[in-house]
């Protein structure tokens, strides 16, 4: 099949390069010169764990091109993927304009009928928004097709390949059967394409999020509790999570949920609500309670220093939002730093991966180390803000002779507790009695 996928960003390139894996010609349109010219050389943009060997595999096989020119990207094609940003407004609300704008482009531009997928993530009533941009321009058919897409960064080839669900919003036969083959390669294993129609779809994306950062919420709650009364979070986690209904995954408590997707869909979702006169209790209290916990270790440092942060200096391991990741959007541990530099820290910090993003952020504001350990030199205490492997099982010897003081704050409850109590820690982390 001939396949345009409009904007290159996370989703955006895995989809095109998932597509063309699949032996479709896919072409993938993005605004941005820069970005066409290094993809099209072979320099792929985004960090994404099995995504490079698929994307040079397929670039070279001539089964995925870029261009910025969307008239050129969408000649042959039968089925146009809008994968555009849908950033959140002033109100919270999801800014349709990038995705509005270019579906104003195609009704100008089509000739013969098409199949316009909306994957980004885009609130309900968008499909037929979409539908209404398009038309207001071309005579020629078309469907608008609600595809959202349920991928997580840092297992994106993975999700995307082997998906637990294809949701594809759209009443129209010709449509459903167009996409039904398209997704015939992903679900071999029998997981399930579900048809239902737009705005069904367009919300499953919201409430599928939503819930999870639910989930997450509640278990920082937990959490929080587990300390209060002298519980151990980690128990019961698994005390909870043996139980199906419930489910062992997404339980982990830490410091807070980040990335572009949960705060921004979960926020999204609230306005909607609003929007149609509903107060929706629980996402304002997940939200709540997020913004407090991204803070969750900041007493915790504070009391072991006396209150006074004033000439510390720490290590901080962990910037991006989660690991196998680049991104730090939303990343707890950027509030981390800046609460630390406004209480007269100062702070070096390692991440395998997400350095320079961070460096653009924050310039000289803090020391980027090279490596984790070197990281330590000069630090009265360690903080962890990311699970990456690599800090998992760490030279501790090496951390106890860098460190002034003997303190881990770790915000992913990444050791025993009691092991760290043997190796002479001030171990604090999430839930669990120090
Ligand atoms: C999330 C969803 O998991 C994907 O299904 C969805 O497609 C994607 O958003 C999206 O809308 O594009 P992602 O943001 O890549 O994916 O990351 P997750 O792995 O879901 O983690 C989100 C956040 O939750 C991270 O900050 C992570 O640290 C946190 N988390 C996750 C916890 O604090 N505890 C957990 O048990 C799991």
């Amino acid at each position: 099949m001939k396949i345009t996928v409009v904007g290159t960003g996370y989703v955006g390139l895995v989809t095109g390069t998932c597509f063309a894996e699949t032996g479709n010609d896919v072409t993938c349109v993005d605004i941005d010169a820069n970005k066409v010219k290094k993809l099209s050389a072979g320099q792929i943009t985004i960090y994404e764990p099995g995504l490079e060997k698929l994307f040079e595999r397929n670039l070279k096989e001539e089964r995925l091109f870029f261009t910025t020119s969307l008239e050129e990207g969408i000649k042959d094609a039968e089925v146009i993927f809008l994968a555009l940003p849908t950033p959140p407004g002033a109100d919270g609300a999801a800014d349709l304009s990038f995705v509005l704008n270019v579906a104003t482009h195609l009704g100008k531009i089509m000739t013969d009928y098409k199949v316009i997928v909306d994957k980004s993530t885009v609130p309900v009533g968008t499909a037929e928004k979409v539908t209404a941009a398009i038309a207001a321009h071309c005579t020629t058919p078309f469907d608008v097709v609600s595809n959202p897409e349920f991928l997580r960064e840092g297992v994106a080839v993975d999700d995307f390949m082997k998906p637990d669900r294809v949701v594809i919003g759209t009443m129209s036969e010709r449509a459903r059967k167009v996409m039904g083959e398209l997704y015939a390669p992903f679900v071999r294993q029998g997981n399930p394409i579900l048809f239902m129609d737009e705005k069904s779809a367009e919300l499953t994306k919201y409430a599928a999020n939503s819930f999870l950062a639910t989930k997450i919420s509640f278990m920082n709650e937990i959490a929080v509790l587990c300390e209060k009364l002298g519980a151990d979070v980690d128990m019961v986690r698994r005390g909870i999570g043996s139980d199906d209904r419930i489910g062992k995954r997404f339980l982990f408590p830490g410091i807070g949920y980040g990335g572009s997707c949960f705060p921004k869909d979960v926020q999204a979702l609230v306005k909607s609500s609003e929007d149609a006169a509903y107060d929706f209790k629980i996402l304002n209290a997940v939200m709540d309670v997020n913004e407090k916990q991204k803070l969750f270790l900041l007493p915790k440092i504070k009391g072991f220093f006396n209150d006074d942060l004033k000439g510390k200096h720490f290590a901080l391991w962990g910037l991006a939002f989660k690991p196998n990741t680049d991104d730090i959007r939303e990343a707890p541990a950027l509030y981390i730093i800046e609460a630390l530099l406004a209480e007269g820290a100062t702070v070096s910090v390692f991440d395998p991966e997400a350095m320079s993003n961070v460096k653009q952020v924050l310039g000289d504001k803090i020391i980027y180390a090279e490596h984790q350990y070197n990281c330590l030199e000069n630090a009265d205490a360690l903080i962890i803000a990311t699970e990456w492997s690599v800090f998992r099982t760490p030279d501790f010897n090496r951390i106890s002779s860098s460190l002034k003081h003997r303190a881990i704050f770790d915000g992913r409850n990444l050791f025993e507790v009691t092991r760290m109590k043997e190796l002479g820690y001030h171990y604090e982390s999430v839930g669990r009695m120090p």
